[in-house]
């Protein structure tokens, strides 16, 4: 059951996500699906309820840009960004700041995160109670079209989440656009609500284009994927000489996704333990089966990316 909550049943929303749950909520942009940024596993549910056939990075919304700097570590641009355009349609690529208390899984275990102050009265009154922020992407189901209002989120995610708090329809019914300022030159990833033109004149440059959060629903085209340096075989039940096992449900190995075979609680560790192993003594990793359905495939997806087949060629990019 999806509880529909009214505007100003903000306690509740709160109390929705402090508890690990799910909510749908308003931006100015369109309705988010939106996840304790800090809780793995509640963040694992948001990618389950949408069908994500893969994990996408999401974009941490905040109530303010004081917020940032205890996420990420902004380079002079992004300050000016920040500046001129929060609260407001665009969100910053930044630099992940190590001690940033965010799950993994939300930056797809990236060094970069995405960060926006959405300009919304109700979504920031939410993010108040949330100083590390609400992970957010767009609340409808993974290939649909976004929602710009409460009855379009329970059209496709009705029963599959939590909560939506109903905050009427959405002004830009478009997404923020998504700028890269991890580098020297200021990248668009996506076009949104914030025109080109506009970021030109606060940078005074013409930003660079690389427009493949575009298609946020074929995450295989992103290159900045985390891949682990080591080899990963999948589907193996014991490790062969040289390789560190990961384990899941009955296969154990040195760290486990899920002792209980659970599919939230391994989407929550998946980038934690891969870059845990990456680091270790071991030459290679060897995988446990995941089961290939819900979370399962987006996981499996992730792990085929990163494996290797018998000639040492690598799958995927
Ligand atoms: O207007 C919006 O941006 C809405 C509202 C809810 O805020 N959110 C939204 O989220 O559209 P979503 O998940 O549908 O799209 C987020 C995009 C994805 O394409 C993802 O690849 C990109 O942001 N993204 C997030 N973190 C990233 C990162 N660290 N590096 C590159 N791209 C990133
Ligand atoms: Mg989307």
């Amino acid at each position: 059951m999806t509880e529909v909550l009214r505007p100003d049943a903000v306690d509740a929303a709160i109390a929705v996500l402090k508890n690990g749950g799910t909510l749908a909520f308003p931006t100015e942009t369109v309705y988010g699906l939106g996840a304790d940024a800090t809780q793995g596993d509640a963040v694992a549910r948001v990618f389950a309820a949408k069908n994500r056939p893969a994990f996408n990075p999401l974009i941490v919304h905040l109530a303010d840009a004081d917020r940032m700097d205890s996420l990420a570590d902004p380079t002079p641009a992004a300050r000016s960004l920040a500046r001129a355009f929060w609260p407001g349609p665009l969100s910053l690529v930044l630099p992940l700041r190590p001690d940033s208390p965010v799950a993994s899984l939300v930056t797809a275990g990236l060094d970069s995160i995405a960060l926006r102050v959405p300009d919304h009265a109700l979504a920031r009154r939410l993010l108040a109670a949330f100083p590390n922020g609400i992970a957010a992407p767009s609340a409808n189901p993974s290939g649909r079209i976004s929602a710009t209002r409460a009855d379009h989120v329970l059209i496709g995610l009705e029963g599959r989440i939590d909560a939506v708090i109903d905050g009427g329809a959405t002004q830009a019914g478009l997404e923020s656009t998504i700028v890269d300022v991890t580098g020297p030159a200021p990248t668009i990833l996506r076009l949104g609500a914030v025109t080109a033109e506009a970021i030109a004149a606060i940078l005074g440059t013409e930003p660079e284009r690389r427009l493949s959060a575009d298609k946020p629903d074929a995450p295989g085209q992103m290159k900045a994927h985390y891949a682990p340096a080591k080899p990963l075989r999948m589907n193996a039940h014991s490790p062969e000489p040289g390789e560190t096992m990961l384990g899941f449900g009955p296969v154990t190995g040195a760290l486990s996704l899920s002792e209980r075979g659970d599919l939230a609680e391994a989407a929550a560790r998946l980038f934690d333990c891969l870059h845990r192993l990456d680091r270790g003594p071991s030459k290679a990793i060897a995988v446990a089966p995941i089961p290939d359905y819900g979370l399962g495939q987006a996981i499996n997806d992730r792990l085929r990316r990163a494996s290797y087949r018998p000639s040492g060629t690598r799958e995927g990019t």
